[in-house]
């Protein structure tokens, strides 16, 4: 099955206003819907506006890097699905692992989130992967199958339309060591047949699976050349627009 290919921009806390608005601009004046390349940038809170505002002519859609399990009320210093679609935001990230494993979010939160967020419309990039511990002791796919079927409970097969998984092997995030494109493979191909589990072969073949993990111009092509890669989750490079770019070209040409 042909699955478009997704790039996500997570810029985490980084840029700050003036910054924001150059590199969204940068990225929206060099991506074109007939790529066949979705393209979403995560800026942080306090951008998504100014930023939104930058991509509104664009093909470039908005994301946010978090939400908020609860809908409204006395959550100081969260802000919820509602709040981010009335921003402008389409999608979110959810257990990313920065949120897992520096913030202490439990599968059971992110769960909940995930439902926060398809309830609420929002298209959301589920985030799942390994610690290098887990890999080495032969955890790879009992890790990402666990974070999978808790991520995902009570998602229902209409609302898995707006999921996608980003498999993000947490030892690559931030390291420059990447996944090869045979170990993300069988990661990825292992995930998908999780999701036939949870689900139905079809949603399975449906849902787009990208990697993150350093992933840059020089290791973009021969990932998403690979069978089930079906974009990119870019932290590092996405603060450049350049590096971003040619990682989009790349999706395009897989
Ligand atoms: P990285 O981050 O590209 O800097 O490794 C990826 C991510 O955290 O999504």
């Amino acid at each position: 099955m042909r699955r478009i290919p997704i790039v996500g921009g997570n810029w985490k806390m980084n840029t700050n206003c003036a910054s924001a608005r150059t590199l969204a601009a940068a990225v929206a004046s060099s991506h074109r819907a007939s790529s066949g390349v979705e393209v979403v940038l995560f800026p942080p809170f306090p951008y998504l506006i100014e930023v939104g505002a930058v991509l509104r002519d664009s093909a470039v859609m908005l994301g946010a890097q978090d939400l908020c399990h609860e809908a409204d009320g006395a959550f100081t210093g969260e802000v919820s699905a509602a709040m981010l679609r009335d921003c402008g935001c389409t999608w979110v990230l959810v257990g990313h692992s920065e949120r897992r494993h520096l913030i202490g979010e439990s599968d059971e939160l992110v769960n909940h989130k995930t439902l926060a967020a398809v309830r609420a419309g929002l298209n959301v990039i589920l985030c799942i992967g390994e610690t290098r511990a887990q890999r080495e002791g032969g955890q790879t796919d009992a890790v990402n199958t666990g974070q999978l079927t808790a991520g995902l409970r009570g998602v229902t097969a209409d609302q898995m339309k707006r999921v996608v998984i980003a498999y993000e092997p947490v030892w690559a995030i931030g390291t420059g060591l990447t996944a090869t494109p045979e170990d993300a493979q069988a990661a990825h191909a292992a995930v998908r047949r999780t999701l036939a589990g949870l689900f139905n072969s079809t949603i399975a073949e449906a849902t787009r699976i990208e990697y993150g993990g350093s992933m840059k111009p020089g290791n973009a092509a021969g990932l998403m050349r690979m069978q089930d890669i079906d974009g990119g989750l870019i932290g590092g490079a996405s603060l450049n627009a350049g590096d971003f770019g040619a990682i989009v070209h790349a999706a395009a040409q897989s």
